[in-house]
């Protein structure tokens, strides 16, 4: 992985625990995983997604890996403050995975493949560890797929920089429409993928701040330095794209995106 694009600072942190709780009731299985199950999740970051796998699946296990020693030692933090006992947090590199075959009943990734040069290949080798039967659940988002009202081109022009900023560095904000396809190149069976649309209006204050402003927003204003370094923008665009999006948040404004959510089997 070239340099992570969102980086591994505590205000990263701080929205990867917005995003996974604003998104609860989106990504994650409707179902607990089964009693005695081993699960791994793969790029677990801060362990944002861990904790809700965890308290939701008491009597499974976890192993929760990062390629990032910092990210697990935050896991680790989080998943001893919460009193979870089924979780282990270990630094492991998914391309280089240090597990026996056929080791996990179920693979869980999550805002995973859109950082990889190789997705493709990060999925055959989750695969490797899969039992035969076992499932996979892979969320991405598209950032493609984000619309506002008001409309603005300077708030279409700084997402854009995202995207450019991403793909400069090996990763493809624009994933979350290939699921489908790397899915069934990866040889997994009875794929199929859900769009999980997030619609926010003024009616939804929780979901302006936590979803609008503190997850979106923060997400595109993390790249501002870099977007104007590389020159992708000029100052007075990138305050005028920002300022589009918050006005997006407003009384009557609104904001929409959407992630896809990918099932298969083994
Ligand atoms: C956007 S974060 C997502 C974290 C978590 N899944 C969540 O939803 O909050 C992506 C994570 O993938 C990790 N990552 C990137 N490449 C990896 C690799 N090759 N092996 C393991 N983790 C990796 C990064 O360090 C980062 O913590």
């Amino acid at each position: 992985m070239k340099a992570y694009v969102h980086g591994y600072s505590d205000m990263e942190a701080d929205r990867l625990r917005d995003q996974a709780n604003m998104l609860a009731g989106l990504l994650h299985p409707a179902r607990p995983f089964p009693p005695g199950s081993r699960v791994l999740e793969a790029g677990c970051g801060v362990g944002a997604q861990t904790v809700i796998l965890a308290t939701n699946s008491p009597d499974a296990h976890f192993t929760s890996i990062d390629i990032s020693e910092e990210s697990i030692e935050k896991t680790r933090e989080k998943v001893t403050s919460q009193g979870l006992s089924n979780v282990t947090p270990e630094v492991a590199d998914i391309f280089e995975l240090p597990y026996d075959d056929e080791s996990f009943d179920h693979l869980y990734v999550c805002f995973l493949l859109e950082h990889l040069e190789y997705p493709a290949t990060a999925l055959a080798r989750l695969k490797r560890v899969l039992k035969t039967g076992g499932s996979v659940t892979v969320i991405e988002g598209d950032h493609g797929s984000y619309y506002c009202h008001p409309r603005s081109e300077e708030a279409d022009l700084a997402v854009r920089c995202l995207i450019e900023i991403q793909a400069g560095k090996k990763g493809n904000s624009l994933i979350g429409r290939q699921l489908y396809p790397l899915l069934c190149a990866a040889g997994f069976r009875e794929v199929s993928v859900s769009p999980q649309m997030i619609y926010v209006d003024s009616s939804k204050p929780a979901m302006v701040e936590g979803f609008t402003r503190k997850t979106f927003i923060a997400m595109v204003e993390g790249v501002r330095e870099e977007a104007l370094a590389l020159n992708l923008i000029d100052e007075e665009t990138w305050t005028r794209g920002i300022a589009g999006l918050y006005r997006a948040s407003r009384q009557d404004g609104v904001f929409c995106y959407t992630f896809f959510k990918g099932m298969a089997f083994k």
